[in-house]
């Protein structure tokens, strides 16, 4: 077996070991007080051999960038994690071991903490190391606090650094565009730094993703090999760099992006870095994926342990063009169909400027009285009689200059100082989040909208522009490269408030669809909506590489109508409604637009979503056959006492008369007998009858597995499997 052994530091007087069940990261201190990283992979129980191993070995510095953090000044000629200009205009360092300390923080969980200082200056950086035993999660972070008299400034200071030497090295990234996002790329790195990156500020999740997986000496394999799952918990800007040296060693740096944000950090304060999410495998992406889902739903994702309500969501169905009865007709249907929660989505405010269009109004939260001349208390009410809970749109971080809130207070907005002609993106521009008084305003307008409406339950948080217009006339000019980092903390602000006085309101990330999909926002969210792209095809793809890091809980899925709003697509409803099955199901569209027919193959999806939904929000997902191989796509849930499982296979393209899809299904019990039934049968029509209401052991659906014929695009099955005893 091979282990990446990284690296070979000499004379290291004490190791420092950071362990989980099955992973080891080890620090090593050199006699020199310099601290390396010797090895991170594996877990060894013999770490101590390492040592052994060095003796002898000349210390090589840092010249290679072979530090645990490496830092500018001290000789390193490869990219680093850490630059500082020191109060005296010094811009170097030279850090070493202080101390060290293992906390535990529960049975689970243990923070390692390795203090560093500079010989010369009173700066001080440590690196904080946390380790979640039973799911093999590490989160590594940087703190550094100004013990200097003046302002000193962050050039760069990444959240941490992790070595790799092994023959190749395969990077798989995520990126895309609206609408179509998360799309997995493949490439093998060669000589030099491969950067991944955002300068977007706001919504940066959408056309880059922080999260990667790297696979070491083989392309990624989903079910063997050694790899690493890594995403960066930050709704900002970031960047990784990979850069593979002349001697084919691995050094990958992540956090925030340094682009434009030279952090000035005043005497006394302290910065903290986002955490970097590490998850490591020798058993391939999928059980780092599986990991990464139950770590999050554990410790990360609000409400983790909590039943998602299936949801209808008024955009698709109404867009900005409703009255109240548009809206009572949509709840009486989503009642009749089983629907939990309804959502009002954009639309519903602004009266000087009426929010008719994506044109006007944004920033004025006060009903719109011609829409809705009863107010919100009239449709919460509504829905209740329904039995439904009411949820409400929300795009507090946005403006559009033909609002009330924009002619009263310009110097709110980004950009607003600079003398040059704003750039808008649908017709908005960017609240200054840096300044508190506008965290305070924005915190007022959910706080007043939620205390005055106590019916409201779900809050959908969208954010449809990026920064274009770079500045902020609330920084002085010293502070003017913090806006990013500044900006995004002034919204984690503005949610850690609510989050404590609206502990049950449940929020939706939106962001346009894909724009903050990260472990930063997940953790002030209970879903995000991962594309504004409904269609089921192109979900067979934004979905499957979302949940290789986010879990399937978290994770909206809608039944839209066809054709499709956004690719004009037709599929089958019972395809849109076996992928919205996938993740946290919900419905986007009119239900008066479906006929009888449809309406009742939904209703009792519905239903049967409700019946299995726990399998499929809390179960560990396996994925069987990837979308982007041949032509089909198909993964299962599984319960944690393996006592249950749901299977979903679709095609994406058309195959062959007799070209089928051989499917050997994964996390079983081989001894357990599981009855096969198909689930959702379009028009009662039985697609598979050969397995369908079978008993076959867990050992033969791993081993042998079962044969599907779907041969159409659009075309797909669901199977639930039951232990029988
Ligand atoms: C973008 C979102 O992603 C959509 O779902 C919808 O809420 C619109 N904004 C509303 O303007």
């Amino acid at each position: 077996m091979l282990l990446s052994l990284c690296f070979l530091v000499g004379n290291a007087t004490m190791i420092i070991p950071v362990e989980t069940k099955s992973t080891g990261l080890y620090l090593g201190i050199s006699s020199d007080q310099k601290v390396s990283q010797i090895y991170f992979g594996r877990k060894t129980e013999s770490f101590d051999e390492l040592n052994k191993t060095l003796n002898g070995t000349k210390s090589t510095g840092n010249l290679y960038g072979r530090d645990a953090y490496s830092f500018w000044g001290n000789g390193n000629v490869l990219d680093v994690a850490l630059q500082v200009t020191h109060a005296d205009g010094n811009m170097t360092c030279d850090l070493r071991f202080v101390s060290q300390k293992t906390i535990s923080i529960s049975p689970d969980i243990k923070e390692t903490v390795v203090v560093l200082k500079d010989n010369y200056y009173p700066f001080t950086v440590s690196l904080h190391y946390k380790a979640y035993f039973s799911t093999d999660i590490l989160e590594v972070w940087t703190e550094v606090e100004n013990q200097e008299n003046k302002n000193i400034r962050l050039d760069k200071i990444a959240s941490g650094l992790i070595c790799f030497d092994a023959p190749d090295y395969y990077l798989t990234q995520f990126s895309g565009e609206w609408a179509d996002e998360m799309h997995m790329t493949e490439e093998k790195l060669s000589r030099g730094i491969k950067s991944l990156e955002t300068k977007k500020g706001v919504r940066t999740t959408q056309s880059e993703s922080p999260s990667f997986i790297l696979s070491l000496n083989t392309p990624m394999q989903e079910n063997t090999g050694e790899v690493l799952l890594g995403a960066l918990s930050w709704s900002g800007n970031f960047r990784f760099s990979f850069q593979v040296d002349q001697y084919n060693k691995l050094s990958i740096i992540a956090g925030v992006n340094d682009f434009n944000s030279a952090y000035t950090l005043e005497p006394k304060k302290k910065f903290v870095t986002p955490s970097l999410v590490l998850a490591y495998s020798m058993q391939g992406s999928g059980n780092a994926s599986r990991n990464l889902h139950t770590w999050a739903r554990k410790n990360i994702l609000r409400d983790g342990n909590t039943v998602r309500p299936v949801v209808l969501n008024s955009w698709e169905g109404a867009y900005f063009n409703f009255d109240e009865k548009k809206l009572t007709d949509m709840m009486d249907g989503a009642a009749e169909l089983g629907i939990e929660m309804f959502v009002l989505d954009d639309g519903w405010f602004g009266n000087n400027y009426p929010r008719n269009n994506a044109k006007m109004g944004l920033g004025d939260w006060q009903v719109n009285n011609q829409k809705l001349p009863h107010g919100l208390e009239y449709l919460i009410n509504y829905a209740k009689n329904k039995g439904l809970k009411f949820g409400i749109w929300i795009e507090p971080e946005m403006i559009n200059p033909q609002s009330d809130l924009a002619k009263k207070h310009p110097e709110w907005i980004v950009g607003s100082n600079s003398h040059r002609e704003p750039l808008t993106l649908r017709d908005q521009l960017i609240l200054d989040l840096t300044n508190p008084q506008v965290q305070e305003y924005i915190y007022e307008v959910i706080d007043r909208l939620l205390s005055t409406n106590k019916g409201i339950s779900y809050i959908k948080w969208d954010a449809n522009s990026h920064v274009q217009n770079f500045g902020s006339s609330f920084l002085k000019p010293e502070f003017q490269s913090n806006f990013f980092i500044d900006y995004v903390n002034g919204l984690y602000s503005i949610y850690d408030r609510l989050m404590i006085k609206y502990p049950d309101v449940i929020v939706q990330a939106c962001s346009s669809g894909g724009g903050r999909v990260d472990f930063g926002s997940m953790k002030y969210h209970h879903e995000f909506w991962p594309s504004d792209n409904t269609d089921a095809l192109s979900r067979a793809f934004i979905q499957w590489g979302t949940n290789y890091f986010y879990p399937t809980m978290a994770t909206a899925a809608h039944v839209s109508k066809t054709p499709n709003h956004q690719t004009s697509r037709t599929t089958p409803l019972k395809m849109r409604i076996d992928m919205a099955m996938t993740g946290r199901m919900g419905v986007e569209l009119q239900p008066s637009d479906l006929d009888s027919v449809e309406l009742k193959l939904l209703k009792e999806s519905i239903n049967t979503y409700k019946r299995i939904r726990e399998v499929i929000q809390f179960g560990d997902l396996y994925r069987l056959a990837s979308p982007y191989e041949n032509g089909h796509s198909s993964m299962m849930y599984v319960n944690q006492d393996k006592t249950k499982a749901v299977v979903f296979a679709f095609s994406t393209q058309n195959h062959y008369k007799n070209e089928t899809l051989k499917l050997s299904l994964n996390g079983l019990d081989p001894i357990k007998k599981y009855k096969l039934t198909e689930l959702n049968q379009s028009n009662g029509v039985i697609s598979n009858r050969s397995v369908n209401n079978q008993v076959f052991s867990g050992d033969f659906l791993m081993n042998f597995g079962i044969s599907i014929t779907l041969r159409f695009q659009g075309e797909s099955i669901v199977y639930e499997l039951q232990q029988v005893i």
